[in-house]
């Protein structure tokens, strides 16, 4: 069994199958990229794998165990992070409260909290603005206290969504480096992206879905060249270079 594993994930919105039948599994240590067009799918499947949504059908499994009817918690417990797409801060708490926010689910001593938060806030580069409240941060800012507040709950495995859209390019530059020092401290990343140079510079693999189903999957040079996701996703400008 690998590492982590989707299988035969329904999601239904009323009449809408907003994820149908997906599968996928990722091996630890890899960096899982999923793309599609608007709405197809994407922040749905994160929703579902840390049960911010309960799934309508399949099973998920994690280091062998199944996890899709357990509480939200548990699976952060278990070692499931994520950022959401539409950031989440803590407003009127500093950046350092929103971090230790996420510590406290390791421990109940705030001295211990504080320390891992102030360590992961050196890590995002957000040190500087611990003392901040999290609502003055700029949107990149914001973005890399999401990823600090999920970092601090101690994941094997985090899920991204979007944590590179609305950044200028040094910002996405900043981001792309967070990642992979995110990665080489062992921790499994799956990543939804629809910034090109982040999702097919830093993955491994790539799925790709539309109407929530998959079109495609492969390497990213297989991906880009893959005439499905050209047509339903990159566009033939892309395609060509352009
Ligand atoms: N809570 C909900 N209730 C009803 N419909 C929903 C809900 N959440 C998502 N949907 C619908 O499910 C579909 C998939 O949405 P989702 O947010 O997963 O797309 P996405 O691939 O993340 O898109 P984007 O790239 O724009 O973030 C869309 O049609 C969306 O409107
Ligand atoms: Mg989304």
């Amino acid at each position: 069994m690998s590492y982590f594993e989707v299988k035969n994930l329904v999601k239904r919105f009323g009449g809408l199958v907003a994820v149908n039948n997906i599968s996928f599994s990722v091996e630890k240590g890899e960096i899982f990229g999923l793309i599609g067009p608007n709405g197809s799918g994407k922040t749905t499947i994160f929703n579902c794998i840390n049960r911010y949504y309960s799934p309508t059908g399949g099973k998920i499994y994690f280091k062998g165990k199944r996890i899709d009817k357990l509480p939200t918690y548990e699976i952060c417990r278990l070692g499931i992070g994520r950022t959401f797409q539409v950031v989440k801060p803590l407003r009127r708490m500093t950046a350092l409260e929103n971090v230790m926010s996420g510590a406290f689910l390791k421990t109940s001593d705030v001295a211990k909290a504080r320390d891992r938060a102030l360590e992961v806030l050196d890590f995002c580069g957000l040190f500087r603005y611990r003392h901040f409240p999290a609502k003055g941060l700029t949107i990149a800012d914001k973005k890399r206290l999401e990823i600090a507040r999920a970092l601090a709950t101690e994941p094997e495995l985090l899920l991204l969504d979007e944590v590179a859209a609305g950044l200028n390019p040094r910002e996405t530059e900043a981001a792309m480096e967070i990642i992979q020092k995110i990665r080489s401290s062992g921790v499994t990343i799956l990543i939804v992206e629809h910034v090109m140079k982040v999702i097919m510079g830093i993955s491994d693999r790539i799925m790709a879905i539309n109407f929530g189903k998959e079109i495609a999957r492969g390497t990213p040079q297989e991906i880009v060249n893959n005439e499905e996701v050209i047509k339903a996703y990159l566009g033939e400008s892309y395609a060509q270079g352009k």
